[in-house]
């Protein structure tokens, strides 16, 4: 684009021959009474412009549906440009070539044949609107220089670009490359701290060489095609509010954030509609599959604006994991923070997995096994339970220093960063009992108190020396009976959540992609795609009942028998305690309300009157 003469059909024509694309010349396409008035030496106005530059960009619209192409345009009004970029505006990119009236009054006055006179240039200059977000190129360039500015700014561009390399965004980074991608990649600068951190990395590994590598924020968003597609990977919390507000001043609308990281799903929503009023999308999602998984191939929960999620969808979907039919775990999940809001419930489901493993460990200790035999015990139990977790733990209590087990030597103080407390508050505020999440939760929170309990262990553990009466196969059944309630509880509140914020999120697309790539893979998982084609709700599963009606006896004996033996199994009793509640048709509750009433005149509903009218008795 540019005033008449300023060179565009010249640099328009090299520059489609050098890209190999179509070229056009948008004044070819002025209707005879365009030409006519502008051949009489009048001035056109925006009423003549309309059904042109509408013509042009249908001819572009269509062009893009093939393999793009060059058309030059004098495109001077914002207003022109915004017809000529309408539904294309993400796929466009606009060459300005900028040069003085001077400059091009005398290029004009040089031409021959062409109907647009030299005074008729001054009316150009006035109403020219120079665009902000463009290439612009100074014209006094000779054309070979002006291509080859324009080629290296349109085509050496990155096309994703990854922001904040810790352990997860390096492993996004060699996924995106090794699929192919051209990225960029920024860390920032700290002195002494972290520096040339983008750079080395860059250097150390080979399928990076095409990548470009940052610490300074503005190079890296410009080394991005249009619209800029950027994934955060820093820390959850405030630092993605701080990375925001840097990003901010050099993005340009429609740019694309993508936060990769375990954020609060409130917190996405908020930044969702904060960065709807600067015209940026944002789309939150989960990752999960740790350090290995985002570099081989993580599952991905996306959520946000729909549109903008079809711009990343080919990146995200080529490096996720895959599943049994070579689909991508990775999968839209539904609007605002839901993709964050299913990660976070992933961690909770997560945490009761890891939890139950850490209990069958205990207690396979108890009956004697030391860990070799546990591992062996749970590489047996591969055949009918097996999930990722149940993998790892069993290489966790091979693994050996020395002539003792590594896992003897490990502090027993859970930590955790937060996710599964979320969870927890989530099930709170949403009135739905994941009481398996919270037992999970706050065992690691009692696993804290370490110096309290070898204080209390003094005054209060008898030694038992006892043994359960039990067999590994009792333990095998309750710990694949704990699995279901498990997840049965976890989808329950992600179903819970979608109707409560109008989500729609289908639990069996959730569930498939979570068959691969995250840490909660499992062969239950696979189960239980197909079992949510048919229902929201596992516990009325024919088959599922049947297993849980199978296990419950192995659990009960299991959970009874840890008790006598003062073996702490929370969360094993916890699933055994809500499978009870959940399936007692006539409740204590009715004595809760009668208290309530009592003390509080809170009143309370009766059997005998379905009007459902509040009762209040007096108690005295
Ligand atoms: C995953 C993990 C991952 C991480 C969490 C849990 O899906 O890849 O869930 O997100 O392990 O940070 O951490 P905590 O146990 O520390 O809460």
């Amino acid at each position: 684009m540019g005033v008449s003469g300023c060179g565009k059909s010249t640099i328009g024509k090299l520059l489609a021959q050098e890209l190999n694309i179509p070229f056009f010349d948008g004044d070819d396409f002025h209707p005879e009474e365009n030409i006519a008035k502008m051949s009489s030496g009048q001035a056109l106005n925006d009423d003549d412009r309309l059904g042109w530059l509408q013509t042009l960009n249908k001819l572009a619209i269509i062009q893009l549906s093939n393999k793009g192409c060059v058309i030059v345009c004098s495109a001077l009004k914002e207003s022109y440009r915004g017809i000529l970029n309408t539904n294309i505006k993400c796929s466009s990119k606009w060459v300005f070539l900028n040069g003085s009236f001077e400059q091009i009054k005398e290029r004009i006055n040089a031409r021959k044949g062409h109907f647009m006179s030299s005074e008729l240039l001054k009316s150009q200059f006035d109403i020219l609107e120079e665009p902000k977000k463009c290439i612009e190129i100074d014209i006094s360039l000779s054309p070979k220089k002006i291509i080859k500015i324009i080629k290296k700014e349109v085509m050496n561009t990155s096309e994703f670009g990854l922001f904040g390399l810790g352990v997860m965004g390096k492993s996004l980074c060699r996924n995106l490359a090794n699929n192919g991608f051209k990225i960029s990649m920024f860390n920032r600068h700290v002195d002494g701290v972290e520096e040339n951190i983008a750079k080395n990395f860059k250097a150390e590994h080979k399928e990076l060489s095409n990548s470009e590598a940052f610490d300074d924020i503005s190079s890296f968003v410009n080394s991005l095609q249009q619209p800029r597609r950027i994934m955060l990977m820093v820390n959850a919390g405030k630092t993605i509010d701080y990375v925001i507000e840097d990003l901010l001043p050099h993005l340009s609308e429609n740019d694309i954030l993508i936060d990769g990281g375990n954020s609060n799903y409130k917190k996405t929503k908020e930044r969702f509609e904060y960065l709807k009023t600067k015209n940026i999308h944002f789309i939150g999602t989960g990752v999960s599959g740790g350090e290995e998984g985002a570099l081989k191939g993580p599952s991905i929960m996306p959520s946000g604006d729909i549109e903008a999620y079809k711009s990343v969808q080919p990146f995200l979907e080529t490096i996720s994991a895959k599943d049994k039919n070579g689909l991508p775990c990775c999968t839209y999940v539904g609007p605002e923070g839901s993709g964050q809001f299913i990660k976070m419930v992933h961690n909770g489901v997560e945490y009761v997995e890891m939890q139950l493993l850490a209990e069958v460990a205990t207690i396979l200790e108890n009956l004697g096994q030391n860990p070799d035999e546990i591992a062996n015990t749970l590489e047996s139990w591969k055949e009918s339970a097996n999930s990722y977790l149940l993998e790892i733990t069993t290489s966790i209590f091979r693994k050996k220093e020395g002539n003792d087990w590594l896992v003897n030597k490990i502090l027993d103080k859970a930590g955790n960063k937060g996710t599964g407390n979320w969870t927890a508050i989530a099930s709170a505020e949403l009135g739905v009992p994941s009481t398996l999440i919270t037992s999970a939760l706050f065992s690691r929170y009692i696993s804290f108190y370490k110096e309290e309990r070898i204080l209390l262990n003094k005054s209060f553990k008898e030694v038992n020396n006892s043994k359960a009466n039990i067999t590994t196969n009792d333990v095998l059944e309750a710990y694949q009976f704990a699995r279901i309630i498990n997840h049965y509880q976890g989808f329950k509140l992600i179903s819970e959540a979608s109707i409560k914020s109008s989500w729609n999120l289908n639990l069996s697309k959730i569930a498939r992609i979570w068959t691969n790539g995250c840490i909660i893979r499992s062969t239950l998982m696979e189960d239980l795609v197909e079992v949510f084609k048919n229902t929201t709700n596992i516990l009325t599963n024919p088959k599922l009942i049947a297993i849980v009606n199978q296990y419950k006896p192995s659990a009960k004996k299991v959970i009874s028998e840890c008790v006598l033996n003062d073996i702490t199994t929370p969360a094993l009793a916890e699933a055994l305690q809500f499978l009870n509640g959940i399936t007692t048709a006539y409740a204590s509750a009715n004595i809760i309300q009668a208290q309530r009433d009592y003390f509080g005149a809170h009143t309370y509903q009766r059997l005998d009157d379905t009007s459902g009218k509040s009762h209040h008795t007096n108690w005295n």
